[in-house]
């Protein structure tokens, strides 16, 4: 039978998985749509995205991976076969799987993820840690005695780890990422406008005009939402002066989490990192202004990989080379079923 290999990074907003090309095949927003009157799943991804904010109360939109954390797990599960079927589609193959679960899955939940993938047809599952799969997918190279500090920040969870000879020296992970930074925005506005807004605006004015550093140029972007005294239509304008210091807090939080770890870093280590630079992943590095003030505060000199949002989705991939040489990274390994 020929070998299949597929890698998943189970992301809290978007699941992508790869296959041994390396190269993403299926990408979708890590949502799921449930009728409440029957329980059934009646869409999955990016349909449902399209859905967020309109839909009738009995149509609930789930998360699965809320705020970094396996929330809901039957909803993982229906997404992790989702993308099995996606690729594998009416193939008899089964692939051997590694999945990049949220830092902070216990050991029961990771083995009902394992379980999961293997129901939706894996025939072998590896679970690894998303800061390694994310400097694997980026290009390091881990098996050397030199130290690198990679910064994933996601939607749930931004990542910190310091990565030296296909091992994790020092890590942290923290729930401030880039959802955290949307709500951030919508209490603004609510705050100073009197406007509701959703998510996804929330979203699109931090993408737009969001800064978290001061020397950015201005910006203006148009927002409409509801008018919390009348209840009804309104729109303002928005300049990114505004948003710094709303942004600032969120930043600070990631900040702090950075230098920690740099603080746990063993000496020659930290000389590496000083040399090699910050690599930053995930696409809540994309914020602007974000490379600027990681930079001023640690003193360390920091770039953001290719495709930031893929990083993770590669690596999973690209592990298969390596399963036998990293030790901390991979969380979990199991199960052959026949
Ligand atoms: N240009 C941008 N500026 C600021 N934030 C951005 C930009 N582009 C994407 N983002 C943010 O990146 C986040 C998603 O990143 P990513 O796809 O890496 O997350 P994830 O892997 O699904 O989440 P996690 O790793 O936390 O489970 C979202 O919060 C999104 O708003
Ligand atoms: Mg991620």
């Amino acid at each position: 039978m020929a070998s299949l290999d597929i890698g998943i990074d189970l992301g809290t907003c978007t699941v992508i998985a790869t296959d041994s090309t390396q190269s993403v095949v299926v990408r979708e927003p890590s949502v799921v749509a449930v009728d409440s009157r029957t329980d059934k799943v009646i869409e999955i991804g990016s349909r449902v995205y399209d859905m967020i904010g309109r839909t009738p109360n009995y149509i609930h939109v789930i998360r699965p991976l809320n705020e970094g954390v396996i929330s809901n797990f039957a909803m993982t599960e229906v997404l992790i076969r989702h993308m099995l079927k996606k690729i594998t589609g009416a193939q008899m193959l089964k692939p051997r799987v590694t999945l990049c679960v949220p830092s902070d899955t216990t050991n029961v939940e990771s083995q009902s993820v394992i379980n999961a993938a293997v129901s939706a047809g894996a025939r072998k599952v590896y679970l690894i840690e998303e800061p390694v799969a994310a400097a694997i997918g980026a290009g390091l190279d881990l098996s050397k005695p030199e130290g690198h500090l990679i910064v994933d920040i996601g939607g749930g969870t931004c990542d910190i780890a310091v990565l030296s000879l296909n091992g994790i020296v020092t890590k942290s992970s923290i729930k401030t990422a880039g959802r955290l930074f949307d709500e951030a925005i919508i209490r603004f506005v609510r705050n100073k406008y009197n406007l509701l807004i959703g998510e996804r605006t929330a979203e699109r004015i931090k993408i737009e005009v969001g800064s978290v550093y001061e020397g950015s140029p201005e910006a203006v972007t148009e927002v409409k939402g509801r008018d919390l005294m009348t209840g009804l239509p309104k729109k303002i304008a928005l300049r990114r002066s505004e948003t710094l210091e709303v942004l600032r807090e969120p930043m600070d939080v990631i900040l702090r989490a950075v230098i920690g770890v740099l603080e746990r870093t063993p000496p020659e280590l930290a000389a590496d990192i000083r040399s090699n630079g910050i690599l930053l992943t995930g696409g809540g590095s994309r914020l602007t202004g974000l490379i600027q003030v990681l930079e001023q505060t640690t003193k360390v000199p920091a770039r953001i990989a290719e495709n930031p949002e893929e990083c993770v989705a590669v690596g999973t991939a690209k592990s298969f080379d390596y399963l036998d040489k990293l030790y901390d990274g991979f969380v979990h390994t199991s199960t052959h079923i026949h």
